[in-house]
């Protein structure tokens, strides 16, 4: 029996105890997502199950039996892979659960943009009618091009199902191909070329603010931008500037460098700004499937079978029934 701690989540309570007690595990949820108490939480934890927590290396340093992180989604950008890898703990996401709805909710934004949707029927509950003036840029898709950065699960779904709508599809990804009916692209060109750009690219060092105000000034004048991936892929107090000063006709935005969007966010009241509260991955179905799965791996994984969604497989087995010393590389 091992203890799994869940440090925070905000979906609901039962489906991870009832899958880990199952297994024989004991399970303890955590009070919040401050260091404090999180090191709290987990102490004597051999598996975390996170959905917002920092897992900082700080913190990994205070749980030395720990051994698994799952997390309750698909970006782990809240885990510090690199100091996990060296404490010799693993850590999987869960792939799976809402490709199709985030790929849904990406096409839904593009498609708003191309044809002007949420701007007609704003107009129309303010008492106007006005076909034309109120979306002039409103576009047939095969008169418009999508730059589509990052091609993994998302992205390539999104390329290949706005290529059959008949968009024309930029991909942009240095370590994955372009899907059938995406043109491969580099990022400068692309962002100079598309009407639209979408975002689908893990949240990294290295990615955070890849759109920043150099990024806007290349991009087309009037193009828009829909991010259905993560908020500190974008500098928003550039991507204001560049709506204010017309270079961007619109942003459709799911995520945000703040979450919740904070009260005052000028984000919630520009105009040309479509919203939504990081909702991409919702429906039922996904929301049914998140938590069984992110424990279903902790069991696994606690079980010693293999965990295909480890993202950081360098990571050196602490298997409790060896010496220190004795661990194995996984
Ligand atoms: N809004 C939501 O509700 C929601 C839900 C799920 C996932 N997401 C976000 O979507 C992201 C993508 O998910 P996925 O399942 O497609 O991930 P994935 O790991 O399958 O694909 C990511 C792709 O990005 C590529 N990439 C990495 N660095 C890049 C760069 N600098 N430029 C271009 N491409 C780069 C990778 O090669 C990979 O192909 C996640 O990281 C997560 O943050 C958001």
């Amino acid at each position: 029996m091992s203890l799994v701690v869940i440090t925070d989540s905000d979906l609901g309570e039962g489906v991870e105890e009832e899958v880990l007690e199952a297994a024989g595990h004991e399970v303890r949820r955590g009070a919040g997502r401050t260091a404090a108490d999180v090191v709290d939480a987990a102490a004597g934890a051999e598996a975390l199950i996170v959905q917002w927590a920092p897992i900082t290396a700080e913190i990994l340093a205070e749980l030395p039996s720990l051994r698994f992180v799952s997390r309750l989604g698909i970006g782990v950008d809240m885990v510090d892979l690199d100091a996990a890898t060296a404490h010799g703990v693993a850590v999987a996401n869960t792939p799976e659960y809402c490709i199709d709805e985030v790929v849904a909710h990406t096409l839904a934004f593009v498609l708003a943009a191309t044809r002007g949707i949420v701007q007609h029927d704003r107009a129309l509950r303010a008492g106007g009618w006005a076909p034309i003036a109120t979306y002039p840029g409103a576009a047939r898709p095969s008169q418009r091009t999508v730059a589509v950065v990052g091609l993994g699960r998302i992205g390539a779904r999104v390329a290949t199902q706005l290529a059959a709508l008949g968009f024309r599809v930029l991909g942009v990804d240095p370590f994955a191909d372009a899907p059938d009916g995406a043109e491969p692209a580099a990022l400068d060109d692309a962002l100079a070329t598309a009407d639209i750009v979408t975002l689908h690219l893990p949240l990294t060092a290295a990615t955070r603010h890849l759109l920043d105000g150099a990024a806007f000034a290349r991009m087309r004048p009037g193009a828009a931008l829909v991010n259905t991936c993560r908020g500190g892929l974008v500098d928003e107090a550039a991507l204001l500037a560049a709506l204010a000063d017309g270079r961007l006709a619109g942003a459709y935005l799911d995520v945000f460098e703040s979450e919740p969007l904070p009260a005052t966010s000028p984000l919630r009241t520009a105009d040309r700004v479509v919203l939504s509260a990081h909702a991409a991955w919702y429906s039922p179905a996904a929301l049914a499937e998140l938590p069984r799965s992110a424990a279903a791996q902790v069991v696994d994984f606690l079980a010693g079978r293999t965990v295909p969604s480890i993202v950081n497989p360098a990571y050196v087995t602490k298997a409790p029934d060896l010496e220190e010393g004795t661990w194995t590389t996984n």
